[in-house]
C-alpha cells in the first residue's frame, strides 16, 4: 500500500505516520508514505497557492494550478509518463461519504491511493472536477484542514493490509466487524479493586466463552450504540 498525500503541512504526516504500528509497518515496507508540499507546485512568484472567492464570501480558496500540477507529478510518479488510469484520488473534505469499516475494507485492496488535503474555505472547484475520485468524510463536524482525517484513514486502511498488524485474527475480531461493538476483555490480576474477572472466562470452557462474549457484545451495542443494535437485529432476523 502506497500512500501519496498532497499537503501544505507535510511534516504534519510525516510526524505522525513514523511512530509505532504505522512507522513499524512503514520499516517493514509493507505501506510507504509519500507526503507532498503542493506549494511546491505554484508557478506564483510569491509561492502563493491560495486566493479571494468569486462571488465574495469569507476566507480564502486553495487554487486549481497549484494543485492540478502537483496532482499530475504524482500521478506521473506511480502510472508513468503516458498511462491513461487514473489514481485513486480522495478529496478529504466535510462534504463527502461517511467514512467508515466497509469503505476502509474496500480501500485496503488498493495499490496506491492519493489524499487531497484541502485548507483555507476549500478549493477551486475546477480542479476536483478534474483529479478527485472519491469525496470523503471523517464524521459530521468540521476540522481545519484535511490532515487529520487522512491520517485517520491511513491509520484504519493501514491495519486492514495483511502483515501490518503481527496478529491476523486482531484486525477481524473488532468492533464494526460483526455490525456489533466488542465484549469487554480482561486482564490480570484476577481481582482488582474488588472487581473479579467473570467467572465463565477463568473456566476453559471455548463454547461457553463465546456464548458469553457474543451476549456481552448485544448488550453493549444495544446500550451504547441504539442504532447499530437495531440495524443488527433487523439483518439478523
Ligand atoms: N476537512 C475538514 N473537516 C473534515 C471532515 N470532517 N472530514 C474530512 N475532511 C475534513
Amino acid at each position: 500500500m502506497n500512500y501519496h498525500i498532497m499537503t501544505l503541512f507535510p511534516e504534519m504526516i510525516e510526524q505522525s505516520m513514523s511512530t509505532s504500528i504505522m512507522g513499524k509497518a512503514i520499516e517493514k515496507n509493507i505501506i510507504s508514505v509519500e507526503a507532498v508540499n503542493i506549494r511546491d507546485y505554484t508557478l506564483d512568484k510569491h509561492k502563493k497557492v491560495d486566493d479571494y472567492t468569486y462571488g465574495g464570501g469569507a476566507g480564502m480558496l486553495m487554487a486549481a494550478q497549484p494543485v492540478y500540477d502537483c496532482h499530475r507529478a504524482v500521478s506521473k510518479s506511480i502510472l508513468g509518463e503516458d498511462s491513461k488510469r487514473k489514481v485513486r484520488t480522495i478529496y478529504v473534505t466535510p462534504q463527502g461519504q461517511v467514512f467508515d469499516q466497509a469503505m476502509a475494507q474496500e480501500l485496503s485492496a488498493e495499490e496506491d491511493i492519493i489524499f487531497l488535503c484541502g485548507h483555507y474555505e476549500g478549493i477551486d472547484e475546477r480542479v476536483l472536477e478534474e483529479v478527485v475520485t472519491d469525496y470523503v468524510s471523517i464524521g459530521d463536524y468540521v476540522l481545519t484542514g484535511g490532515e487529520l482525517p487522512a491520517l485517520v484513514m491511513m491509520d484504519c486502511i493501514s491495519r486492514l493490509v495483511p502483515g501490518v498488524l503481527n496478529n491476523e485474527e486482531s484486525a477481524q475480531t473488532e468492533s464494526f466487524d460483526d455490525g456489533l461493538l466488542e465484549y469487554p476483555q480482561y486482564t490480570r490480576p484476577e481481582v482488582w479493586m474488588d472487581k473479579k474477572v467473570p467467572d465463565v472466562l477463568m473456566s476453559g470452557h471455548h463454547a461457553n466463552i463465546e456464548k458469553w462474549r457474543h451476549e456481552q457484545s448485544l448488550i453493549r451495542t444495544k446500550e451504547r450504540r441504539p442504532d447499530m443494535y437495531n440495524e443488527y437485529i433487523k439483518q439478523n432476523k
